[in-house]
C-alpha cells in the first residue's frame, strides 16, 4: 500500500477526490497526511471528516521556508511517504523539500503548460482569449510549473467566464489526478 501526502491551501476538491479514491479502492494507496499552509482553509475540515491526519502551519511562525519545510520533511519521512501530490498548494516548493523528495512530488495546474504558469492561470488564459483550455500534471522541480509533464487533458471553451472554466476544469482535474496517481504507483 503506497503512502501519499497531499498538500493544499484552499477548498480541497482535489484532496477529496484523491482521498475518496483511496478509500473506495480505486487507488491502492492511503493518504497518510494532508499538509496545509492556511489555518482555516476548508480542506482541513474535509480531512477531518475523512479521517486523514493533517499538519497545518502558518509560514509566518517560522524563520523561513527552510525551517517549515524541514518540519514537513520529518513528517513525510516518519510516514514513509512514497508520493507527494500538490493540489492547490499555493506556495513555491523550496530546496529543503526538493533535496529530500524531488522525483516524488507532482503538481496539478489549471492550464496547458508551458502556457500560463503561476497563479491565476485560468484568468490569464481567459484574458488571452484562448479557445482550448486544459489541465496539466507535472513533476515538481526548482523551475516553477516547469517540471516534466506527466499528463495533460484539453477542453474547448469559447466563452469568457473564468468561473465556468474553473467548473469544467475541476471535474477533469479530479479524474485526471486519480488516473495519473494510479499509473505512477
Ligand atoms: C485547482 O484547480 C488546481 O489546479 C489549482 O488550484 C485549484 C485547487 O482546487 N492549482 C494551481 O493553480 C497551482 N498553480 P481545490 O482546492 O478544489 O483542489
Amino acid at each position: 500500500m503506497k503512502q501519499l501526502a497531499v498538500f493544499a491551501s484552499g477548498t480541497g476538491t482535489n484532496f477529496v477526490a484523491i482521498a475518496q479514491a483511496c478509500q473506495n479502492g480505486t487507488l491502492q494507496a492511503r493518504v497518510a497526511l494532508l499538509v496545509c499552509d492556511k489555518p482555516g482553509a476548508a480542506v482541513i475540515d474535509r480531512a477531518r471528516e475523512m479521517g486523514v491526519e493533517s499538519f497545518v502551519f502558518s509560514p509566518k511562525d517560522y524563520s523561513g521556508k527552510a525551517a517549515y519545510e524541514a518540519e514537513i520533511v520529518k513528517l513525510l519521512d516518519a510516514k514513509k511517504v512514497d508520493l507527494v501530490c500538490l493540489a492547490g498548494y499555493m506556495r513555491i516548493v523550496g530546496e529543503t523539500m526538493l533535496n529530500a523528495y524531488e522525483g516524488k512530488i507532482i503538481n496539478i495546474h489549471p492550464s496547458l503548460l508551458p502556457a500560463f504558469k503561476g497563479a491565476n492561470a485560468v484568468e490569464q488564459a481567459v484574458a488571452y482569449g484562448v479557445k482550448v483550455y486544459g489541465i496539466s500534471i507535472h513533476w515538481v522541480s526548482a523551475d516553477l510549473d516547469g517540471g516534466k509533464i506527466i499528463a495533460q487533458r484539453a477542453f474547448p471553451y469559447e466563452g469568457s467566464d473564468p468561473e465556468e472554466v474553473h467548473r469544467i476544469g475541476q471535474k477533469i482535474e479530479h479524474e485526471l489526478y486519480v488516473e495519473t496517481i494510479k499509473q505512477l504507483i
